[in-house]
């Protein structure tokens, strides 16, 4: 079976009502980014923080998978496929991807902080006073900015194998996340989906200018045939 890996950023979500985090005005659902999304944001305003997450956790209740996560978890009826996102939210699991890897976290999850090892499903609020077996306060399962990536070399691993690669709906401005592509061995063909694509025209690339709900299922359609 051929390997499709498909790396995915806040674009597929957008068209499901979840915002992008670099939009016209530069916030994240009205926050500045380094307020909610920074070791020092948390350390500064933790209430804040559990409270932004417990909003965007709450938010997942009232979205839905759309037409291009669905389209995806249909491609593993050809090709073994394999979804690197850099989202937190749970769309790709709840449209039936089965190999997802959350390079960013995921919201539905939390870890204590005195053993980062140590993560838990989480599906209602957190709050101050939460706390591990160890007694220590348990904080969002998301990296922040500035935080290491510890599912990397995972991800590199993944794309170094990839026959296919789909890059959808995401500005590449995130390192190391964007440096992905570049683990990309020669002959991986790719697709760039994206209504403001960040890359340029290059011959093994095929950029599709449209959102996720038009482009994903185009190409997935093509590759069905292939
Ligand atoms: N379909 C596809 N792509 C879309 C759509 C859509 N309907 N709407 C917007 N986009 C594209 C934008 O053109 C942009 O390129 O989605 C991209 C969103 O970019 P960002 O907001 O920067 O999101 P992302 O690339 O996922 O950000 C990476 O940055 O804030 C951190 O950790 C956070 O994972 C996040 C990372």
């Amino acid at each position: 079976m051929k390997k499709i890996v498909v790396l995915t950023g806040a674009g597929i979500s957008a068209e499901s009502g979840l915002a992008t985090f670099r939009g016209a005005d530069g916030l994240w659902e009205g926050h500045d980014i380094m307020e909610v999304a920074s070791p020092a944001g948390w350390n500064a305003n933790p209430d804040l923080v559990l409270d932004f997450y417990n909003k965007r956790r709450s938010q997942l209740r009232t979205v839905h998978p759309n037409k291009a996560h669905i389209a995806l978890a249909s491609l593993e009826k050809k090709y073994h496929v394999s979804i690197i996102t850099q989202n937190v939210d749970d769309l790709h699991e709840r449209a039936g991807s089965s190999n997802i890897l959350h390079i960013h976290g995921e919201l539905l999850k939390v870890r204590s902080q005195f053993d980062d090892k140590l993560i838990l499903d989480w599906k209602r609020d957190l709050h101050i006073g939460d706390c591990c077996e160890h007694n220590s306060q348990l904080r969002p399962h998301i990296v922040w900015f500035g935080e290491e990536v510890p599912l990397l070399e995972n991800a590199i691993t993944i794309t170094e194998q990839a026959d296919i690669l789909l890059i959808i709906g995401t500005s590449m401005q995130v390192y190391p996340a964007a440096s992905l592509l570049q683990y990309a061995p020669n002959k991986t063909s790719i697709y760039f989906i994206d209504p403001n694509p960040s890359v340029t025209q290059q011959e093994r690339i095929t950029i599709l200018a449209e959102k996720a709900t038009m482009g994903v299922p185009k190409v997935v359609e093509e590759l069905m045939t292939l």
